[in-house]
């Protein structure tokens, strides 16, 4: 039978074998699977693991600063680099979700890259691939046609002739969280929901500005800390909210206004490949809504996506 402990045990072991002095690099994303990768390689060869990452401005508010510190906490060897600016400079004027994800993915090898190329004489590239992310990914050339272009797998330069080493792709989500655990990683880490590599982009429909990304990320900390607040988080999958391109009109005191529709969609699920919308309770909707209406500048109206997936999918693009 699989357990947590021998797993640590044996992955730590062969990648000790594996890796000798040899130097790896790793992109943290702030998940959970590439914080576990990170810890299990850290385990394994300690400073020789160096760790980047990277805010591209479409993290959720406040995650960059408050996750890079939880990283130096656990010992990582990480660099934090700003790269908000050449983020939104190649999103600039892009409205297809397709578009929008490969400029991100463009902009993260060459921002990743950069910073790899100060390593000297780094031999490996670390990822944080898991068992769905290989099934998904081997469907891109098999019967069934890719749906969204994951920029998880793969993805790497040929100049960058880096070996890959990818210790979770053997496990499911469920049995990543154990090993975290096992690695006594931070429960806000290991028990976070999934997040996409492209964060905000695909919950801001249409094109991607600054101005939207700081309306979704004051909308969207709203929604999770309530989820916390109100203990519903961990029977949530995955919640996030969605800035949309329609305006609608409401009244603000005397005032005629007319601003963003948001979304809210949180799911419950086992592995992202089906989902069902959460019956969140109404009063507890019904606080969220309020408060951001009232507190989100640009925001007069809240709906609650109520698709399962098939036949919606997850995110809205
Ligand atoms: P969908 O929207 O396809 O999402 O039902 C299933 C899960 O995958 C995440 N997702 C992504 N993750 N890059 C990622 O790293 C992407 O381009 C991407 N698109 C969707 C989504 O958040 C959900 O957890």
């Amino acid at each position: 039978d699989w357990t947590a402990e021998q797993f640590v045990e044996a992955t730590v072991a062969q990648l000790q074998e594996k890796l000798g002095n040899d130097k790896v690099v790793l992109g943290l994303s702030g998940g959970v699977d590439s914080s576990v990768a990170a810890m299990l390689i850290h385990h394994a060869i300690g400073k020789n693991l160096y760790c980047i990452f990277v805010d591209n401005g479409l993290l959720r508010k406040d995650e960059f600063e408050t996750v890079l510190d939880s990283y130096k906490h656990m010992g990582l060897n990480v660099k934090g680099v700003d790269a908000k600016e050449k983020f939104y400079a190649a999103l600039e004027g892009l409205r297809d979700p397709e578009l929008k994800r490969k400029a991100i993915g463009r902009t993260f090898i060459e921002v990743f890259d950069d910073e790899a190329h100060q390593i000297e004489d780094v031999k490996w590239l670390a990822q944080g691939t898991i068992y769905p992310d290989v099934i998904e990914s081997l469907s891109v050339n098999g019967p069934s046609a890719t749906i969204k272009s994951h920029h998880n797998v793969g993805g790497l330069p040929d100049f960058m002739k880096l070996q890959v080493v990818e210790p979770l792709n053997t496990l499911f989500k469920d049995e990543v969280r154990l090993v975290g655990r096992t690695l006594k990683i931070d429960e806000t880490i290991i028990g976070r929901h999934p997040f996409p590599g492209p964060g905000l982009a695909i919950r801001i429909l249409s094109d991607i500005t600054p101005q939207k990304v700081h309306i979704l990320q004051q909308v969207d900390h709203i929604f999770i800390s309530s989820l916390k607040s109100a203990g519903l988080y961990d029977e949530v999958w995955q919640a996030g909210a969605i800035l949309t391109p329609v305006q609608s009109v409401g009244v603000m005191g005397d005032e005629r206004t007319y601003e963003h529709v948001v979304a809210l969609r949180a799911v419950t699920s086992v592995d992202g490949m089906t989902a069902d919308w959460c019956r969140l309770p109404y009063d507890f909707l019904a606080d969220v809504s309020n408060e951001i209406i009232n507190k989100v500048k640009g925001v007069n109206r809240v709906v609650y996506d109520i698709s399962s997936k098939p036949p919606a999918t997850i995110e809205w693009e």
